[in-house]
């Protein structure tokens, strides 16, 4: 099997936005999982666990979505804001109708993006919010001058306006965001973005549609329609990005699956239905193409990841799993799948951040574990800001389970990048059971010293990194290449991923 990167042929930019996180009031993802409050033992910057803080800072965080998900189109913001004992409570009815006592807010998630140096991106409510308190909540956040929304800001104890980057005008509206059907969520769609004002020109904030919710291609294409029509030309749809969510669920939606004690039988399903992905960007791709050819609207995959059964004794509407070898192979081939579609696929948010779904962190009390994806995303950030650069899998085997294979995929994946004269490659073995060896070719390129080579990779495919135990799932340095004129063997342990840094 051989791997051809021409250094010379360059296929766009990827935007770090990609490498984006997701966190919502869900379970233990914002409370105990990153927001602890200032009187907790547990280390803290401003009630942001310090462990959480430190280690999300290793992968360089790009963009960080709330308030959700489900949850954001219940979210009133007002309750969030001002003294925390008079902060009203909710029942958070989608994730396990749970008392919401509205302690993080507003300025602690903007505190928490101040800290991680990311971008901000606030899903707004469509549901059951109206166009004005949309349009307040920008106004709170990046107003400048004196109106009521700025001077409450100001009482709340916030003098400068902060930066909004991105702004979501609903989630899944289609589903729990008011199962709308497309004409009538575009026409809402229309409306609302109207009143999502930019107080800062030189900062103007880009506006996201919510995009499908299957496979098919119906949302988008009667979404689209709708933003188009009697539209004037430069306004594109009036958006800037529209979604996808996509997730890997091995198993059916009843029966998801362990996330730790899978069968093997259900590796190779697991790993096909992350490459998936690629065939609903493609399609989503094929719509914005005809109505905006010239490419102004990126695909923002704003939820992605594994979703199996919760671990066994914990709440059901927590969604709290853990996260093995696997999860790192379905990030990684997600990621490559990312870096073919560059130039549309412009920001992506794993679900999600901190101990819901697939997460780079888990905690527990005052223990903190990273995840096997935590190291992917490690290992991947150094394509962040990159260019791509052309790549060609040749003699690739196909692998799958059992006698029938019908779940065969190629057995490696591989991604490559240029960024400051270095170029990144990352290669993905997928094969449950076999070491592959791997030609790579460097073309036009002078790069052929290898300056930083890791791998990560583990001894079972059940392998995890578990609580007060040493890791078994870590970037460990690698040597297992040979560099020759211009090339390199490489031989890979089965599932696994290597990088290769060279100059
Ligand atoms: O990430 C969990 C949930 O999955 C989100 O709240 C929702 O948008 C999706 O269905």
């Amino acid at each position: 099997m051989k791997l051809i990167i021409d250094a010379g042929k360059k296929e766009g930019y990827i935007s770090p936005e990609i490498y984006g996180h997701f966190s919502e009031h869900l379970g233990r993802g914002i409370y105990e999982g990153i927001y602890v409050g200032e009187d907790s033992e547990v280390p803290n910057v401003d009630g942001i666990r310090k462990d959480v803080l430190d280690a999300l800072k290793e992968i360089e965080v790009p963009v960080l979505r709330w308030p959700g998900g489900c949850f954001a189109d219940e979210y009133h913001w007002k309750d969030g804001i001002g003294p925390k004992e008079q902060r009203k409570k909710m029942v958070n009815t989608n994730w396990g109708g749970v008392t919401e006592d509205n302690s993080f807010g507003t300025h602690e998630f903007m505190r928490l993006c101040e800290l991680l140096g990311c971008k901000a991106y606030i899903n707004g409510n469509l549901g059951t919010g109206t166009a004005r308190e949309m349009s307040e909540w920008v106004e709170y956040m990046t107003g400048t001058g004196s109106s009521p929304m700025t001077e409450l800001r100001r009482q709340n104890g916030r003098e400068e306006p902060w930066k909004v980057d991105f702004f979501a005008v609903g989630n899944e509206s289609w589903g729990c965001g008011g199962n709308m059907r497309a004409p009538y969520y575009a026409d809402l769609y229309r409306h609302y973005q109207t009143f999502l004002r930019n107080y800062d020109p030189e900062h103007p904030i880009k506006k996201i549609c919510v995009g499908p919710g299957t496979p098919e291609i119906k949302w988008t294409e009667e979404v689209l329609k709708a933003c188009f029509e009697d539209a004037p030309a430069n306004a594109h749809g009036f958006m800037d990005y529209i979604t996808i969510h996509h997730y890997v669920v091995p198993d059916t939606w009843s029966h998801k699956g362990s996330a730790t004690a899978y069968p093997e039988e259900l590796w190779y399903k697991s790993l096909n239905k992350a490459r998936f992905m690629e065939t609903i960007i493609q399609r989503n791709e094929n719509v914005l193409n005809k109505y905006d050819p010239e490419g102004k609207i990126a695909l923002c995959v704003d939820e992605w990841g594994g979703w199996y059964d919760v671990e066994p004794g914990t709440n059901p509407g927590f969604l709290y799993q853990q996260s093995t070898i696997r999860d790192a192979l379905i990030a990684s081939l997600t990621f490559d799948i990312f870096h073919r579609h560059c130039k549309r696929v412009r920001m992506a948010n794993i679900a999600q951040m901190v101990n819901v779904l697939q997460s780079v962190l888990l905690t527990e009390g005052s223990e903190m574990v990273k995840t096997p994806t935590f190291y992917l995303f490690k290992m991947y950030k150094n394509h962040q800001g990159g260019e791509v650069l052309a790549n060609y899998l040749t003699d690739v085997e196909t692998e799958g389970f059992g006698e029938e294979k019908e779940d065969a995929i190629p057995v490696i994946s591989a991604s490559a990048s240029e960024k400051d004269g270095v170029i990144t490659v990352t290669i993905t073995n997928c094969s449950l059971t076999k070491e592959e060896t791997l030609e790579v070719s460097l073309l036009n390129t002078g790069a052929g010293n290898v300056i930083n080579a890791t791998i990560l990779s583990a001894d079972s495919i059940h392998d995890f990194n578990d609580f007060r135990k040493e890791e078994k799932v870590t970037e460990k340095p690698f040597s297992a290449y040979q560099v020759k004129e211009g090339s390199l063997s490489v031989t890979l342990p089965a599932h696994s991923v290597v990088l290769l840094r060279l100059k």
